[in-house]
């Protein structure tokens, strides 16, 4: 098999750090676009896929920074990884030398805790990094320890690590006191080759977790009730090879339907599970925008209508995602009257707030509440991505505002959009990423 490129990881080099998205504002997003899998199943089901010796071919990946990071990640215990092409990765975990997952990788991208789940479920014993806090909240694990631990391991913290190991593990009653899609997928993937059967209750309900439970099952698992609250496993001795395609992500369709919403555009979104987008798709027909569905598209239409206020919450699927948030506040800010937006998942999710200030927003945020008086336009500025959804919204604001608005720390954004830039100039947008000043100017001049 041709070896279509060697992994090569790890953190954004010093030129991606210097990149910045150029914006010329103003001018409705129109087209179609085609979204690629979701990252947040992906980098899962990448972690699952070393609990079988046979080789495993997961299709549909979104071609994104922490993707490669996670498949790095497996490199580095010992796992053999190709690409067939950038969207088609075939793993094998026959030859895994280390159940020990370093902090350069943790420190990229949390989910590399998911190869705890994975590492303890099929060799019962495994350790990674402590995950800490990051730019969205302080995000404990207490809840995944919690679910380890009721399936029979020991698991300690302490020198910067969690280390997990059972002599066996046997499935149990997990009640989850706070509704995790981590800790559901990292119970889920341990029990999957525990002795006998779990119950995991009040289990988070996301596409994702749908999709990494079909996935086990595809390898030869027995899970049942993904997707409702309560998840029943049957654990089996091991699990076999198999070939897979990850669900289109929810997350990167609803960016573009917000874009659509604030440019006053009229975009389709394809490849998608319009089932998915349901909150997202609720809240834009409260602000005034028209949607169509249909099997495997929706489309967003905003033109020649203005955008009314509304009040959003976060809340775990099917609730509004917490992922969305950001972008749903930039389409508010626009919107005649007054809105509100309260997240009730991580407690710093509004870091963005002050950013889209100085483009013009009229936002204050009390608590976990965003109060949003609607501004007719926004205006470009320079601003900071302080996260990947909230520089995504921040972008989505570039393209709404007046003038030229410039993004930096755009790295956070390429951990999660595949080709962001390419796929918003497709749809019409005047954008481009850049790394120097000289070629902003230039950028500047030409598009003024
Ligand atoms: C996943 O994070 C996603 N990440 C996040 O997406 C997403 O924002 C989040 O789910 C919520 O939907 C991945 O899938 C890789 P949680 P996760 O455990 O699993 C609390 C993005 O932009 N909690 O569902 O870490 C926690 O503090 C990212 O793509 C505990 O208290 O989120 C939060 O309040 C950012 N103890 C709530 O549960 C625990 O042990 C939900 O968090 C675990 C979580």
């Amino acid at each position: 098999m041709v070896k279509y490129e060697t992994i090569v990881v790890v953190c954004a080099t010093k030129e991606e750090t210097m990149e910045q998205f150029v914006i010329k504002g103003g001018s409705p997003l129109n087209g179609r676009v085609d979204i690629s899998g979701a990252k947040n199943a992906a980098l899962a089901i990448i972690a699952a896929a070393i609990m079988t010796d046979d080789t495993v071919t997961i299709d549909n990946l979104p071609d994104v920074r922490d993707i490669r990071v996670m498949l790095g990640a497996l490199e580095d215990i010992g796992a053999s990884v190709s690409m067939v092409d950038k969207h088609t990765a075939r793993i094998n975990g026959s030859h895994i030398n280390a159940l020990s997952v370093d902090y350069e990788y943790i420190k990229k991208i949390r989910a590399s805790y998911y190869l705890l789940g994975a590492l303890l479920g099929k060799y019962k014993k495994a350790e990674v990094a402590l995950p800490g806090g990051c730019a969205i909240g302080s995000r404990p694990i207490d809840l995944h320890i919690k679910g380890f631990k009721a399936l029979g391991a020991t698991v300690d913290t302490g020198y910067g690590l969690i280390s997990a190991r059972a002599t066996e593990l046997v499935g149990s009653h997990i009640y989850l006191d706070k509704v995790s899609v981590g800790a559901t997928i990292n119970i889920l993937m341990a029990a999957a080759l525990a002795e006998g059967k779990t119950v995991i209750e009040n289990a988070a309900k996301e596409p994702h977790v749908v999709d990494v439970a079909n996935f086990l099952n595809s390898m030869g698992a027995n899970i049942r009730g993904a997707g409702t609250d309560v998840i029943r496993i049957v654990g089996v001795p091991s699990l076999h090879g198999t070939e897979y395609s990850v669900i289109p992500d929810q997350i990167e369709a609803g960016t573009f339907m917000f874009a659509a919403a604030a440019t006053g555009g009229d975009v389709t979104v394809c490849n998608v599970i319009p089932k998915h987008l349901e909150a997202t798709t609720a809240k834009l027909l409260e602000a005034g925008c028209e949607i169509l569905e249909y099997d495997d598209a929706v489309r967003v239409v905003a033109t020649d209508r203005k955008l009314f206020p509304t009040q959003v919450t976060t809340l775990p699927y099917p609730g509004f995602p917490t992922d969305m948030q950001p972008q749903m506040t930039v389409v508010l800010g626009l919107a005649e009257g007054t809105s509100t937006v309260t997240e009730s998942i991580f407690e710093n999710r509004f870091k963005y707030v002050g950013e889209l200030a100085r483009m013009g927003a009229s936002i204050k945020v009390e608590s976990n509440i965003a109060i949003i008086t609607g501004v007719e336009k926004y205006t470009g500025a320079r601003v900071s991505a302080p996260d990947l959804r909230a520089g995504a919204a921040l972008v989505i604001a570039g393209l709404a505002a007046d003038g030229i608005t410039v993004v930096d720390d755009i790295y956070f954004i390429q951990r999660g959009y595949e080709d962001f830039e390419v796929k918003l100039r497709g749809l019409g947008a005047t954008i481009e990423k850049l790394d120097d000043d000289r070629e902003v100017q230039k950028f500047i001049l030409k598009v003024s």
